[in-house]
């Protein structure tokens, strides 16, 4: 009796058919031999019979039992069970042997000669219910064919309605993914196997089928999204091996045509599918076309705005290709730290740190450019790129007094982390802003330096702060210390008294006692308040404070020469008595006054856009200039005051100040250097001379200021110092004193003249 083995239910009588499943499940006892490749005996020794099998071509078998009903009707149950157990055990056998593909067993032999229609439609006759099972036979078996259709299979395999609609609901969609995942887990075995154009003739349909299933049935995206992910990640794997180039461009082809649907989604914590091949996107043209399908989509595809970006930037840089709509780039730019964070996601460092460098410094989201930055600095360290952990690094200490960020600077470059200390140590005077203190001291302790912590401690006067760091210091500044807590407890005590003195310090003197130092603190404050003296009558100038542009260099002229040119390309010919108000003004105060003379209106962007041409135009002007700018005397005027004893400051509204004094290299000149990004408002507002002064550690009353503008005068005036003009007395006349020029005076005179 002929029979197709892999067919046996549908060739017998209903009946007889579940007589022999009858009979399987009664026996208890039995052995499959093989006597030779081509013959199978089925013994069952409980109950008792023997089945002779022979394989014929075509996946048929030929069947013969010894029981007198076979003999009769050339069938019987007995057969039939056999059949049913030489199945199973033959699916076992191949089961228990995938690793070596290359042995070849009966059933690969059977299968592999039959028809993939004839497949197919012995696939579609069986009932829902046994899909999982046909998936698993046509898994095992479709890849032994030339042209395997995984397609059509998943298609007939996944359940429709009567409309011939694909329906899936809560009751088939475990069947449907058991099928799936068992593809799957065939096409893990086959890449194991390094079969990868077979890998990828299963995950092909499999992604293909689960994205249109998706885009059917978003509700069950989740469920779904479990294979899909599987099928993902083993895409990436095949797409990380060396591939024949057929096999790439069929992955190209697969990417472009998923990603090009509407319904294309992102899938979490996957690559996009467009990434995967990208090592192979080789010809321009094609990047050009993957390009274009990214710009389009940050156009319509609103919900993975970010995604797509973060793409189209990876691509611009990767593949030098400019982007060519402005509008894209503009809305690019809001989204850059929503990108950096995708990136960071995607671990993709070097994608990273390149976005990072486009995010404008005055980002107006703080919060969002502060995380943009630990990220970079991440990536930076991750991928131990020194320039970018320098740079990096340096921003979040500088801007937001990190720390750690500062340790990691240190760590890689030390030259740059003592920069940003000195630099924070000028820009903040001690109790200024309490960040900036806690990074400095830190700082300074660990850079060992240990004059310059003592200095800020003594000016914090916070006892807290001090006893971090005061064992360290006692050993080799045992006085100073000392006198930070002498002068520390008198002020309490003067401030309190009594009782709530006493508790407040109850602290500092167990801890000065811990330190051994509480008699010698004792001591001090006991000869201090002896020595009460009075000197605070006695008062001298002891700082001089300078103005930068038409002071120590000749750069106003270059100011005023690069507003001109700008109001010239607006249509405007300024006043040359315009001068006078510009002069000493911020940069944005100056244009403000400009626009508003000439009856100028503009928006706020366009402001911007005025201010940063105008400010290139000076910057080309400056491009040159060298110490011999200097104006003359004012170099050996700035050596005089220092071996005079005075401390001196800089006090420029300029945001170039420092850049300048780097040209003119007099930047040690100064003990403070206050430029134009250290105060909020423009002189004649006194704030920049304020904080002159309280850099230097001076009453603003023991410090002269030198002023070319009027502005400036007022500004010093207003600020409680001293003033010098330098120029023409009819427009500086409200000064204390006004000179031609440094080289016409001594740092003497000066102090002669206004004590
Ligand atoms: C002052 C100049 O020193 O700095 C002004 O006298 C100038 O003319 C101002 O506007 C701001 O300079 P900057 O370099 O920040 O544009
Ligand atoms: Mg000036």
């Amino acid at each position: 009796m002929r029979v197709s083995l892999i067919d046996i239910e549908n060739q017998f009588d209903h009946h007889l058919i579940e007589e022999g499943l009858d009979l399987v499940r009664a026996t208890t006892e039995y052995t499959v031999q093989q006597p030779d490749l081509a013959h199978f005996q089925v013994h069952a020794s409980n109950p008792v019979y023997q089945v002779d099998i022979l394989m014929l071509q075509d996946g048929l078998v030929n069947v013969k039992c010894y029981c007198a009903p076979f003999k009769k009707s050339k069938y019987c149950k007995h057969a039939i069970a056999a059949l049913f157990l030489l199945r199973e055990n033959l699916q076992h056998a191949r089961k228990s042997r995938v690793k070596s593909r290359h042995e070849s067993t009966v059933t690969d032999e059977a299968l592999r000669k039959m028809k993939i229609t004839d497949l197919r439609k012995f696939v579609s006759a069986y009932a829902v219910s046994h899909a999982v099972f046909k998936a698993e036979l046509l898994a095992n078996t479709l890849h032994l064919t030339r042209k395997p259709d995984y397609a059509s299979m998943l298609l007939d395999l996944t359940p429709i309605d009567k409309y011939g609609q694909i329906r899936i609901n809560r009751n088939n969609i475990k069947t449907l993914r058991g099928i799936i995942s068992i593809l799957l887990k065939q096409a893990q075995q086959l890449f194991k196997e390094k079969a990868l154009p077979e890998t990828f003739q299963i995950l092909e349909p499999v992604i293909n089928h689960l994205y249109r299933l998706i885009a059917k049935f978003p509700a069950y995206q989740q469920q779904l999204s479990i294979e899909l992910k599987t099928a993902l990640r083993l895409f990436e794997l095949v797409c990380l091996q060396p591939m024949a180039p057929r096999l790439q461009q069929a992955a190209i082809k697969m990417a472009f045509d998923l990603s090009s649907r509407e319904s294309y989604f992102f899938v979490k914590s996957t690559l996009p599918v467009l990434r995967l091949v990208e090592p192979f996107v080789l010809e321009q043209k094609l990047r050009k076309s993957i390009i274009h399908l990214v710009e389009e989509k940050i156009k319509t595809d609103h919900q993975n705005l970010i995604a797509w970006s973060t793409l189209l930037l990876r691509w611009g840089k990767a593949w030098h290709l400019q982007l060519k709509s402005k509008e894209i780039f503009n809305r690019l730019i809001s989204q850059l730290p929503a990108i950096i964070q995708e990136m960071n996601q995607q671990k993709d460092y070097e994608d990273l740190l390149y976005v990072l460098q486009l995010l404008p410094e005055d980002y107006a989201d703080k919060t969002q450019y502060r995380i943009s930055l630990q990220l970079g600095l991440k990536a930076a360290l991750l991928l131990s790129s020194e320039k970018d952990i320098v740079q990096i690094a340096s921003a979040l200490s500088r801007q937001y007094f990190e720390i750690e960020a500062w340790e990691a600077l240190l760590h890689s470059n030390e030259a740059a982390a003592k920069k940003v200390i000195r630099h924070l140590q000028q820009q903040y005077v001690a109790g200024q802003h309490e960040p900036a203190d806690l990074l400095i001291l830190h700082a300074l302790n660990v850079l060992h330096l240990e004059g310059d912590l003592l200095d800020r401690l003594m000016d914090l006067q916070d006892a807290e702060l001090m006893m971090e760091y005061d064992r360290e210091l006692k050993k080799d500044h045992s006085d100073t210390v000392v006198k930070f807590y002498a002068i520390y407890i008198r002020g309490i005590k003067e401030a309190y008294g009594g009782l709530i003195a006493r508790q407040k310090l109850n602290n500092i003197f167990s801890h000065l006692k811990s330190l051994d130092l509480y008699s010698a603190v004792a001591d001090k404050l006991k000869t201090m308040d002896t020595r009460k003296a009075d000197n605070q009558e006695n008062k001298v100038i002891e700082g001089f404070v300078f103005d930068l542009d038409g002071v120590i260099v000749d750069t106003a002229i270059h100011h005023f020469q690069a507003w001109k040119k700008l109001l010239k390309e607006i249509g405007v010919t300024i006043a040359d008595e315009d001068d006078h108000h510009t002069r000493g003004a911020s940069r944005m105060e100056s244009l403000e006054y400009l626009l508003n003379k000439y009856g100028l209106k503009k928006t706020s962007e366009e402001k911007l856009e005025l201010a940063t041409r105008k400010n290139e135009y000076y910057l080309k002007a400056i491009e040159q200039i060298t110490p011999d700018d200097l104006l003359p005397g004012a170099l050996q005027f700035l050596i005089d005051s220092r071996k005079a004893g005075l401390s001196l400051a800089l006090g420029s509204a300029s945001k170039n100040a420092r850049g300048v004094l780097e040209k003119l290299d007099i930047e040690d000149q100064f003990d403070a250097i206050l430029d134009g990004n250290d105060a909020k408002e423009s002189k004649p507002d006194p704030e920049i001379f304020i904080k002159a002064s309280a850099a230097l550690h001076l009453d603003p009353s023991r410090v002269v200021v030198f002023e070319d503008a009027a502005k400036g005068v007022q500004a010093a005036l207003a600020a409680g110092c001293h003033c010098v003009g330098l120029g023409d007395a009819s427009t500086l006349g409200a000064a204390d004193l006004v000179v031609a020029s440094l080289k016409d005076t001594s740092p003497q005179q000066i102090i002669k003249a206004l004590s």
